[in-house]
């Protein structure tokens, strides 16, 4: 079948539905509808992005015979998103939902439970993986002409953020680690495997008086490899050199090289022999990701193939999450094999 045979149904026509929409635009994806429960939002995103079909009522949505996928962008709750799961599960319908799966590791099962109860294919939407640039990053990773063996790396999110009165942004227990260090542990994971051990340290910064979880969070992740590496979240940042998310600063270093830039720019610094190698690409974190991720499961749902960020493996990101919540509180590394076994 072709791209647009795929019909998708957009659950939750909020922010980020729209980097959605102008992704999939560019792909040449079928947008079937939306469903969105605020009536302003709805009319402007079905205006903006021209759609035939919009409701208040996400069932007759994902009812309809040509809504083949679900997209997800609600917020990330259990209560908002179990109900919508069980529904296009029930209907065996393929989902793809925005990370965070969930925050909490234990409620993420509860999602994946219920999609493999019915055979319902899910993939996460983390869309890090599907950045034009990290992904002209990965010949020279995985070729040893390169970079020799990984051994380091740094993710460098630094930035001020305050989400004012935003209905959910920040409000909930758990912020920049659960929000924003997700797409780094899925992209780690991505790049050097399974994951081993987490190390964390966050705080709060009092005067963001708008966030209620951690809004600093540094991690040191262990791989099984041996591959060992720093995440740094830090959202209460006044310095004068941000380096704010989407153009978080990437560095990769191995024995012979380094990778090193952002979603904007990268360079392959390699010894042996001494060069200079800057990687082309087209397109940018937002929207392109979105439509890359969408075009990836797309194709692979057409050609019945396995496809990434499988809401099951991703269960081990999301593990990763609660290993960093777990270290702060027992203050020591939290290795994989205590939460997702051996
Ligand atoms: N880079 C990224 O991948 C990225 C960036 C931003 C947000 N996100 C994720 O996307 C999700 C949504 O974020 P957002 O910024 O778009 O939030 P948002 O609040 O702007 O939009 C969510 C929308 O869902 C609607 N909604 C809630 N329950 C509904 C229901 N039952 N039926 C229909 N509509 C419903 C809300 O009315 C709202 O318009 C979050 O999980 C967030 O983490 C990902």
């Amino acid at each position: 079948m072709a791209r647009s045979d795929w019909g998708i149904g957009i659950v939750g026509l909020g922010g980020i539905a729209r980097q959605h929409l102008e992704g999939y635009r560019r792909q040449g994806l079928k947008v079937v509808g939306g469903a969105e429960i605020d009536e302003a939002r709805r009319s402007a995103v079905a205006r903006d992005f021209n759609l035939s079909f919009v409701t208040a009522d996400y069932r007759e949505l994902i009812a309809r015979a040509d809504v083949r996928i679900v997209d997800i962008t609600v917020p990330h709750t259990l209560a908002l998103r179990q109900p919508i799961i069980a529904f296009a599960a029930q209907h065996q319908k393929a989902m793809f939902v925005q990370k965070p799966l969930l925050p909490y590791l234990n409620e993420a099962r509860q999602l994946v439970a219920i999609a493999e109860r019915h055979g319902a294919p899910m993939m996460v939407n983390q869309n890090s993986i599907f950045v034009p640039a990290f992904r002209a990053m990965e010949p020279y990773l995985r070729d040893e002409k390169y970079l020799g063996t990984p051994y380091w790396f740094q993710i460098e999110n630094v930035n001020w953020f305050d989400p004012g009165a935003h209905g959910w942004y920040g409000k909930a227990e758990r912020w920049v680690t659960s929000d924003m260090a997700i797409h780094h542990f899925a992209l780690v994971r991505h790049w050097f495997g399974e994951w081993d051990s987490v190390y964390a340290l966050m705080a709060h910064d009092d005067s963001q008086k708008h966030i209620k979880g951690d809004t600093l969070s540094s991690l040191l992740v262990r791989f099984q490899s041996g591959v060992q590496g720093l995440i740094l979240n830090n959202w209460s940042y006044r310095g004068h050199r941000p380096r704010p998310h989407s153009t978080e600063e990437i560095t990769i270093q191995g024995t012979r090289g380094c990778i090193s830039g952002n979603s904007k720019e990268i360079c392959v610094t390699t010894t042996d022999p001494p060069a200079k190698i800057y990687p082309t690409f087209r397109g940018d974190w937002f929207p392109d990701a979105f439509g890359n991720a969408m075009a990836h499961f797309v194709d692979a749902l057409d050609t019945g193939t396995p496809f990434l960020c499988e809401a099951r493996d991703n269960l081990n990101a999301v593990a990763m999450i609660e290993a960093a919540y777990l270290s702060v509180k027992e203050q020591r590394a939290v290795r994989r094999e205590e939460l997702m076994g051996s």
